[in-house]
């Protein structure tokens, strides 16, 4: 399928390292888990996300369930973290309420370098609470996830406000006043989106559009004063928090739920999918859900875009060792060694177990192939003494160890190996 890959061993060190940082920070900020559905029905997207919106006209994986119901695969996670928050009544915990999920999300885009049909997000969102303080930390969070990763100086906090349901259709006509006297300077799909919607129109990245796009008014001089305030606090919170951020007022974000406060981290190495993350305010959006009148805030960050971004590890991936490679020699053997490995196991010591079918040398070669620290071999001979032999595949040195105590001194060598490494 195009736009769908795989992870690979090789490279989920890299995602476990991504989604170990972020539940390290969000934890700390007091985020919680939630998991959540990968479909829902069509209609919560649809009211959602914005039915004049590329996700919802063009993007969304829709299909008909065998009752006949519409339903989708999510293309983000806000609009279903909002349903549960509803439906669970999660409202009535204290203010905010600070939730953050990680997963796969569905866009039948045009797939490129960056940009996939299932890629995925972590998530975040804080509810309940419109103090421009709580704008900055969750921006301030964003950012340490990044430092984390030592990734911050290589990314750009671009931070704009698109007003509230006050001031922002005031502006919206103005725009489309002024789209509609420059639409001949526009190119099609402008023209065709400025009527849907005007503020996207700003996006385009059409450079016969730019000067026009360019000319047109800001949002910033078309803010309210609570707008205006909101916008000028969380500013100043940002400066106390020593973040460094760059005022687009061209930011408008691909989702219509957004109000006041909206944010993107980009990158100028991966090309035409310069965003790495984006989010920002959507008072009102729980309301129109169904919910109470609760506002809230929130980000998500796209994970491929991270790992592109990351350093290959240190070293070159070896796989995984095992520290001992038991090595029965006949059938009987075999029985003997196989709860050996299971209790091996259970103490977290990686062991391999032969099948007992083979000649001892090749048996050894294999120990050897697999990087294993120990051979344990177990013949004819041992099992009637009740031992095994234990053999250091780096000097070849070998010892015997009595059956019983086989397990325990496997995992007693295993630490001790761990504790000098
Ligand atoms: P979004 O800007 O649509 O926001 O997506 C957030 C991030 O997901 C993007 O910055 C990008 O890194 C990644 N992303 C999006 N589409 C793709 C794709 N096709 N392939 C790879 N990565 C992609 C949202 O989804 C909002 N729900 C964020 C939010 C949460 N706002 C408030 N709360």
């Amino acid at each position: 399928m195009r736009g769908v890959h795989d992870i690979l061993p090789a490279e989920a060190a890299k995602w476990e390292r991504v989604e170990g940082t972020a539940r390290r920070v969000f934890e700390a900020y007091g985020y919680e888990e939630i998991r959540l559905p990968v479909f829902e029905r069509t209609e919560l997207f649809a009211r959602g996300i914005g039915e004049v919106t590329d996700i919802v006209q063009k993007e969304m994986y829709t299909f008909l369930d065998r009752a006949g119901e519409a339903v989708t695969l999510r293309p983000e996670a806000t609009a279903s973290l909002l349903r549960a928050y509803i439906e669970h009544g999660l409202h009535v915990h204290p203010k905010p309420v600070r939730l953050y999920t990680m997963g796969p999300m569905f866009r039948y885009e045009r797939p490129q370098a960056g940009r996939y049909r299932q890629f995925h997000q972590l998530n975040v969102e804080a509810l309940g609470d419109d103090h421009p303080a709580l704008d900055a930390q969750v921006i301030g969070m964003l950012v340490e996830f990044f430092r984390a990763l030592e990734l911050a100086g290589r990314l750009q906090l671009q931070l704009n406000s698109l007003g509230d349901a006050k001031c922002r259709p005031v502006y919206r006509e103005r725009l489309l006043e002024y789209l509609r006297a420059h639409a001949a300077a526009l190119c099609a799909e402008c023209r065709d989106r400025m009527e849907r919607n005007p503020l996207r129109v700003l996006d385009c990245k059409t450079p016969a559009c730019r000067p026009v796009l360019d000319a047109a008014p800001s949002v910033q001089e078309a803010l309210c004063d609570d707008c205006r305030r909101h916008f000028a606090d969380v500013r100043e919170y940002l400066d106390a928090m020593a973040i460094p951020y760059v005022l687009n007022d061209r930011l408008v974000r691909g989702l219509d739920y957004y109000v006041r406060t909206t944010f993107e981290l980009t990158t100028a190495e991966l090309g035409a999918q310069n965003a790495v993350a984006g989010g920002g305010r959507y008072d009102g959006l729980i309301e129109l859900l169904g919910g109470p009148p609760d506002p809230g805030i929130g980000f998500a960050i796209g994970i491929e875009r991270v790992v592109l971004l990351l350093p290959p590890p240190a070293e070159g991936r070896e796989g995984r060792k095992p520290f001992a490679f038991l090595i029965p020699l006949g059938a009987p053997a075999l029985r003997a060694l196989l709860p050996v490995a299971t209790a091996a196991r259970a103490s977290a010591v990686t062991v391999e177990l032969g099948y007992g079918d083979r000649k001892l040398r090749s048996e050894l070669e294999r120990a050897n192939r697999l990087g294993a620290a120990w051979a344990v071999i177990v013949g004819e001979t041992e099992l009637a003494r009740g031992e095994a032999v234990l053999r250091d595949m780096a000097s070849g040195a070998q010892h015997t160890v009595a059956l019983p105590e086989l397990a325990r001194e496997l995992a007693r060598r295993f630490e001790v190996e761990r504790s000098r490494s």
